[in-house]
C-alpha cells in the first residue's frame, strides 16, 4: 500500500497541528481540571471546517476524504483528547449517518447546520442495559401514524448537554428484535425530552458527557432515518468509520505522551547524563516509536479502505483494537520516563494517560472489536 500523504492531506495536518498548538494546547489542564467544555475552541474548529470535514459541500461539508481526517484527528488528540471527541463524533456518527442516510430534506434542515458548527450533534445509542449488547434497545418509538412516540434512557451520551441534534436509535417493533430498530433526529428542547447530569471522569473531562431520558417525546414521522427497521444497521455502518476516527484518536494520544517523553528524555539528568543516554529510556522510547509507527499503518490503510470504497468494518476494527492498546501502553510509558514529573499536572502525561483508557472503551470496546474481527477472519 501507498501512505505517502498529497500535499492537500498535508497542508490539512500542518493546519490541525498548528491549531492545536496555538488553540488548544494554552487551556487544555485548565478545562481538563474543571470538566469545562471547550466552547471556544468548538467554535472555532467549525470555522476551520474541522467538524464536518467529510459531508458534502452542499450541505455545508469539506467533501474531504477519510485520511485528511484521520489526521486532522490524530493531531488535536496529541493535544487535546476531550476536543477530538467532539470532533470524531460530530464527523463519523453525525454528519456521515446523515449525509450518508439521510433524505434531502433532512440533510438541508439539520445537516447544513451541523457541518458548520453552528449546531452540535451527538449519537445516542448505548443504554443502561444495551451497551456491548446493543441490540437489546429498551427505548421504545411507537408508532402513531404521522409522528413517534419515543422512551426510554440513553447512557453516557458524548456532547450530552452541549449537542442541538440527537441521532437516537430506538425498538419501533419488539418482535422484529433488531430489524425492528429506528434512528430519528432529536431537537433538544422537544418537550419530554431532559438532559441527566454531567458524568465525573476519568478522562476526556472536557467533554460532557451525559445521560438522556425521553418521556412520551412526540418524533414526527419525517425525522426517522431511512426506511423503517433500518436503525440497527444505520448505527452499525456509522460505528464502523466512527471506530476508524477514535483509532485516529487513541493514535494522537500515543504520539502526543511519545513526543513529550523523547524531549524530556533529552533534557532531563540522572547520574550525570541525559536520562535518554540510559538504555532503559532509549529502548521505551524506541518500543513506543515502533508501535505508534504500526497503529499509524493500521490507520491509515483504514481511512484508505473507506475512501476506496472497500470493506473497512475488518481494518476499522483492527486500527482501532491495536492502537487504543498503544495508546494505553506508550501514556503509561511516558509518565514512567517523567518520573515524578509525569504524575503531576503541568506535564501533560498523566492527562494523556488518563485519556487513552476511553479508547479501549467507546465506539465498542476492545473485547467488542475482537468478536467483530475474528467473525471477520473466520467468515472469510
Ligand atoms: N454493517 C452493517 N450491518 C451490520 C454490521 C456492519 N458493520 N455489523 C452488524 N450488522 C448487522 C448484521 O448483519 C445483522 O443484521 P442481519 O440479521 O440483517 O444480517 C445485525 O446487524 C445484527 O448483527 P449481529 O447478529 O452481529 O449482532 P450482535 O448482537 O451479535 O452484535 C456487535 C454485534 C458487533 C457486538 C454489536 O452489537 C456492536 O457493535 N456492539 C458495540 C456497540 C458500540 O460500539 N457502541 C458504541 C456506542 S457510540 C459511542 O461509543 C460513541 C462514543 O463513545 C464517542
Ligand atoms: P458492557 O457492555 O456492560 O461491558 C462490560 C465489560 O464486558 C466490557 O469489558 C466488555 O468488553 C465486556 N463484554 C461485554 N459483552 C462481551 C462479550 N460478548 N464478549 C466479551 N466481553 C464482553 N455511547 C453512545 O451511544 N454514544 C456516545 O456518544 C457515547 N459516548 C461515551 C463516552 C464515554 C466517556 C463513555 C464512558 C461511554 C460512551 N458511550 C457512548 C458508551 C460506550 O459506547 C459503552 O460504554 C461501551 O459500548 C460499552 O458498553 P457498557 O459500558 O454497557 O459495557
Amino acid at each position: 500500500m501507498d501512505f505517502k500523504l498529497t500535499e492537500e492531506q498535508l497542508m490539512i495536518r500542518d493546519a490541525a497541528r498548528d491549531f492545536a498548538k496555538a488553540e488548544l494546547l494554552p487551556g487544555v489542564i485548565d478545562r481538563d481540571n474543571k470538566q469545562e467544555f471547550p466552547t471556544e475552541q468548538v467554535k472555532k474548529m467549525g470555522e476551520l471546517g474541522f467538524l464536518g470535514m467529510m459531508a458534502s459541500p452542499e450541505y455545508g461539508g469539506g467533501g474531504m476524504d477519510t485520511v485528511s481526517y484521520v489526521l486532522v484527528m490524530e493531531e488535536l488528540s496529541k493535544i487535546d483528547a476531550s476536543c477530538s471527541v467532539i470532533v470524531s463524533v460530530n464527523n463519523s456518527l453525525v454528519c456521515w449517518g446523515l449525509d450518508t442516510y439521510g433524505n434531502d430534506a433532512q440533510k438541508e434542515k439539520y445537516l447544513t447546520k451541523l457541518t458548520t458548527g453552528e449546531s452540535i450533534g451527538a449519537f445516542c445509542l448505548s443504554e443502561p442495559e444495551a451497551g456491548s449488547d446493543a441490540t437489546s434497545q429498551k427505548t421504545t418509538a411507537i408508532d402513531k401514524g404521522d409522528h413517534y412516540v419515543l422512551n426510554g434512557t440513553k447512557n453516557w451520551i458524548t456532547n450530552g448537554g452541549s449537542a442541538d441534534y440527537y441521532l437516537v436509535i430506538a425498538q419501533t417493533d419488539k418482535e422484529k428484535k433488531h430489524k425492528g430498530i429506528n434512528a430519528f433526529i432529536v431537537e433538544k428542547g422537544w418537550e419530554g425530552f431532559e438532559i441527566g447530569p454531567k458524568e465525573d471522569k476519568l478522562g476526556i473531562r472536557g467533554s460532557d458527557t451525559h445521560s438522556l431520558i425521553f418521556n412520551d417525546v412526540k418524533v414526527p414521522k419525517e425525522n426517522r432515518i431511512g426506511e423503517d427497521g433500518f436503525g440497527f444497521k444505520f448505527a452499525m455502518k456509522t460505528l464502523a468509520g466512527g471506530r476508524i476516527g477514535i483509532a485516529a484518536q487513541a493514535l494522537g494520544i500515543a504520539s502526543g505522551a511519545y513526543e513529550l517523553a523523547k524531549e524530556y528524555s533529552k533534557v532531563r539528568k540522572a547520574f550525570g547524563t541525559e536520562i535518554m543516554n540510559h538504555q532503559a529510556i532509549a529502548f521505551k522510547l524506541a518500543d513506543m516509536h515502533t508501535s505508534i509507527e504500526a497503529a499509524r499503518m493500521l490507520v491509515l490503510k483504514a481511512a484508505m479502505d473507506k475512501d476506496n470504497h472497500e470493506n473497512y468494518d475488518l481494518s476499522g476494527a483492527m486500527a482501532k483494537l491495536y492502537a487504543s492498546q498503544v495508546a494505553m501502553d506508550v501514556a503509561v510509558e511516558a509518565v514512567q520516563v517523567h518520573g515524578g514529573n509525569g504524575f503531576v499536572k503541568e506535564y501533560h502525561v498523566e492527562r494523556l494517560m488518563r485519556d487513552a483508557k476511553i479508547t479501549q472503551i467507546y465506539e465498542g470496546t476492545s473485547e467488542i472489536q475482537k468478536i467483530v474481527i475474528s467473525r471477520s477472519i473466520l467468515r472469510d
